[in-house]
């Protein structure tokens, strides 16, 4: 597991396990990065070009309360336990999907290629099945799903609100192609052969019987013509490791990044694909969780890492999830494109793409 041992891992994060490393996740990931990010050649690995990206938020409200989540972490012993382990309460949020405060991240990304063929990825599956399954329907992503429209299931990270929420997409396609990080754990794996955690009110009921890929690190593996993923070997808080993101070569435009967290931290992300991957001197997009500010706090050490995004000269930014509002509010007064969003179905605010919102790249 490249430098960091999972040992190494647990001891660092027993120093300075406390709320604000969830918070600050992106910025100490990318200060750390020389850590885990090995040399690489500079914009060597050529992976084609594709034409267009329609990019559909189906939910990006991975819970409905922020003080309800920490609470339930800080209970059952802070940001170092097991997240199979935390007896997740959940219940009587006024602002959540029928009570529950678990809601989930999914977005389904339609590439065009330059032969004017498509495919959908799914990327992750929501937290709480039935949430994730009312967004499924919502968008036709069921339908999508049991008529095998959807090329694979791409799990960004093992995170309770990226991927426990499975059996959503189970229930409609058991066979589906999952591909998943390395670094998932046991739990993980087993909850696809539809285990059940009952402490931290996890179920799965319908196993997956098709093809699973753990996606190595430090290598970049083509997908399709002008996609691509990169697993960073990545230490996350309640015990994760491990996340991966997509790239994409859009011809004429650029290269566009979606994440689902970024727990690797956005400018580690983008400085390991700019040396990596060839045209990476040339961002056009990014879209996802960048996580900055997932709990709406503010440190000025942030301040630098949007100075630090605006070098990159982005055309267009579909931000959400764990980027924060007050980080998107921090983009738009700095000039960043940040491409706005209705507020529906339970997203909040129309600073950036919430829950329904399309993105057309
Ligand atoms: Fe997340
Ligand atoms: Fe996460």
């Amino acid at each position: 597991m490249s430098d960091i041992s999972r040992r190494e891992f647990l001891k660092g994060l027993a120093v300075g396990g406390t709320v604000g490393y969830f918070a600050m996740a992106g910025v100490s990931s990318t200060v750390m990065r020389n850590s885990f990010i090995p040399p690489a050649k500079v914009g060597a690995v050529d992976i084609g070009e594709c034409k267009s990206l329609k990019i559909k938020v189906i939910t990006e409200t991975s819970w409905f309360n922020n003080a309800l989540l920490m609470d339930d972490m800080k209970k059952a012993g802070g940001l170092l336990v097991n997240q199979y382990e935390i007896p997740w309460t959940n219940k009587g949020v006024t602002e959540g999907w029928k009570g529950d405060n678990a809601g989930g991240y999914a977005t389904l990304v339609e590439v065009e290629f330059l032969d004017g063929s498509t495919k959908k990825i799914l990327l992750d599956t929501g937290w709480n099945v039935d949430w994730t399954d009312t967004c499924f329907k919502r968008e036709g992503i069921d339908k999508m799903l049991a008529n095998g429209e959807i090329d694979c299931l791409f799990v960004s990270h093992e995170h309770f609100d990226h991927f426990w929420g499975i059996e959503a997409t189970l229930k409609y396609r058991p066979d589906i192609p999952i591909l998943v990080p390395k670094g998932f754990y046991q739990e993980g794996f087993d909850l696809l052969k539809g285990a059940n955690f009952p402490k931290c009110h996890l179920a799965n009921n319908v196993p997956h019987t098709g093809p699973l890929k753990v996606q190595e690190s430090e290598k970049v593996h083509k997908l399709y013509p002008g996609v691509a993923s990169i697993t960073f070997d990545v230490p996350i808080i309640t015990r994760v490791f491990g996340e991966q993101a997509l790239v994409f070569n859009l011809k004429d435009k650029g290269l566009a990044i979606v994440t689902g967290c970024c727990h690797m931290g956005i400018i580690s992300l983008m400085e390991h694909v700019k040396q990596t991957i060839k045209g990476g001197d040339n961002f056009y997009a990014i879209q996802g969780g960048l996580h900055i500010s997932p709990f709406e706090d503010w440190d000025p050490q942030y301040d630098d890492l949007v100075l630090a995004l605006h070098n990159y000269g982005l055309k267009t930014m579909g931000c959400n999830h764990c980027t924060g509002y007050v980080t998107a509010e921090k983009f738009v007064t700095i000039g960043l494109p940040v491409v706005k969003g209705t507020a529906q179905h339970k997203s909040k605010r129309d600073i950036f793409l919430g829950n329904g919102d399309m993105m057309i790249i």
